[in-house]
């Protein structure tokens, strides 16, 4: 015996290695016709390795304090041997990040992945969704220029509107009646320490309720209702090797395109890294223009849609919570899109425009047309859930088949 198998064999006797290797990828069943949209979950997991990973080198020289900390990113530019590269895989991975997570919450709604038994799944990834929005806000204030602190100021005090709590509850979360270096310092902690932990224990839930469920698929189709003789899905195939070496094909092609991003328009044209962010913080000077990074922005666009500053901040909260009751919303006979009818396919397209012109609204100044416009978009994103219990009852759904296609 080689001397490999033999520490295998002896790890194996007191630690359930190859038992785990076995259950979780060599004979772990997904199902046989994943696509494209299957590759954003394991992209996604690489995306939060390389936050986790960068983000521990850009520490060990950023200076959380609102006398350094601009300079200090700069000297990461400048000085630092390759922090550029590390600052870089970091700012264009926070904007990655959110782009992975989006198609993955996509494929989702396509294919019907929250319905039963998967809802759990689907609130665990909410809940991951949720805690990466306040990881990357937190993010956002450390560079400690402009942007980070009056967006980090104007998103505080929203917290003022909430009626008798709210003015305690700001100064509670900026430790000060201003954005200062009391709020750099506990953001820097929770975005350092405390959200990764939870960002990686919330991501670790997700895949063992994954896992005790299994994967749905693009047609929607139960697999553990066929099984052989031996208990295993007949459209099923193990994921170590075969979709081990699927997800790497999608890692590649990934990284191709991240890397075109990283190294040839990092600030993504004031997308990825704004302008106004290259300018240091001060709080005497609000910049003309406040706008959140483009992740935010849609729902920026539904708070400012709303007249009053209460309604604003709960409509936003709302735009947000309504995403965890999919699972019950959707009334529909079929999961996968490829059997639902033209209603629900519409529903969908609808959802989609209004989202991404929710964003682009959230990036313009708030003008009377604009305003509107943001008004019409925030009812129609509502409506795609609050409809959805009706048009999937009514939806013309054709027959799914028993087995998967491909
Ligand atoms: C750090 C973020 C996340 C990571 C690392 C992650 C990881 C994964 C992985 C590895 C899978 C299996 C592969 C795949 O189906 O693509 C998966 C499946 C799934 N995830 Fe996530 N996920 C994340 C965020 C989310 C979010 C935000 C949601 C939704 C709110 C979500 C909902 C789901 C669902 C419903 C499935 C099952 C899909 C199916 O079987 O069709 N995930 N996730």
């Amino acid at each position: 015996m080689g001397v490999l198998v033999k520490t295998r064999d002896w790890v194996d006797e007191r630690f359930p290695l190859m038992d785990t290797w076995n259950k979780h990828l060599a004979q772990y069943y997904a199902p046989k016709n994943f696509n494209f949209w299957y590759y954003f979950g394991s992209l996604a997991l690489l995306m939060l390795v390389n936050q986790i990973l960068t983000g521990v080198w850009l520490t060990m020289n950023y200076k959380p304090d609102a006398e350094l900390a601009f300079a200090s990113v700069e000297f990461i530019m400048r000085d630092v041997e390759w922090g550029w590269l590390i600052r870089y895989m970091h700012s264009t991975g926070a904007s990655a990040f959110f782009i992975v997570v989006y198609l993955h919450m996509f494929r989702g709604l396509m294919y019907g992945s929250y319905r039963k038994p998967r809802e759990l799944l689907w609130i665990f990834g909410m809940f991951i969704y949720v805690a990466l929005m306040a990881e990357a806000f937190m993010g956002y204030l450390l560079p400690w220029g402009q942007m980070s602190y009056w967006g980090a100021q104007v998103i505080i005090s929203l917290f003022g509107a909430i009626p008798f709590v709210g003015e305690e509850l700001a100064l509670f979360l900026r430790g000060d009646f201003v954005v200062s270096d009391a709020t750099l310092n506990r953001f820097f902690a929770l975005h350092v320490i405390a959200l990764p932990l939870v960002l990686v224990a919330l991501v670790f839930v997700h895949i063992v309720a994954l896992h005790k469920v299994g994967s749905n698929n693009p047609d929607g189709v139960e697999i553990k209702k066929n099984k052989d003789e031996n208990g295993i899905p007949l459209d099923g195939i193990p994921f170590h090797p075969y979709y081990s070496v699927k997800d790497i094909v999608g890692v590649i092609g990934f990284l191709i395109l991240f890397c075109i991003v990283m190294f040839f328009a990092p600030e993504m044209y004031g997308y990825f890294l704004e302008k106004d962010n290259f300018v240091p913080a001060n709080p005497f000077k609000t910049p003309e223009h406040i706008a959140p990074l483009w992740y935010f922005t849609p729902f920026y666009a539904i708070l400012r849609a709303v007249p009053d500053k209460l309604g604003g901040v709960a409509a936003m909260g709302a735009a947000i919570v309504i995403m965890f009751f999919l699972p019950w919303l959707d009334k529909s006979p079929v999961a996968s899109i490829r059997y639902r009818g033209i209603i629900y396919k519409a529903a969908l397209a609808i959802f989609v425009i209004s989202f991404f012109v929710l964003g682009w609204l959230g990036m313009q100044p708030a003008t009377g047309i604009l305003t509107a416009l943001a008004r019409v978009f925030s009812v129609l994103y509502f409506a795609f859930f609050l409809l959805m219990p009706f048009y999937t009852k009514m939806d013309k759904t054709k027959p799914v088949p028993e087995r998967v296609t491909e």
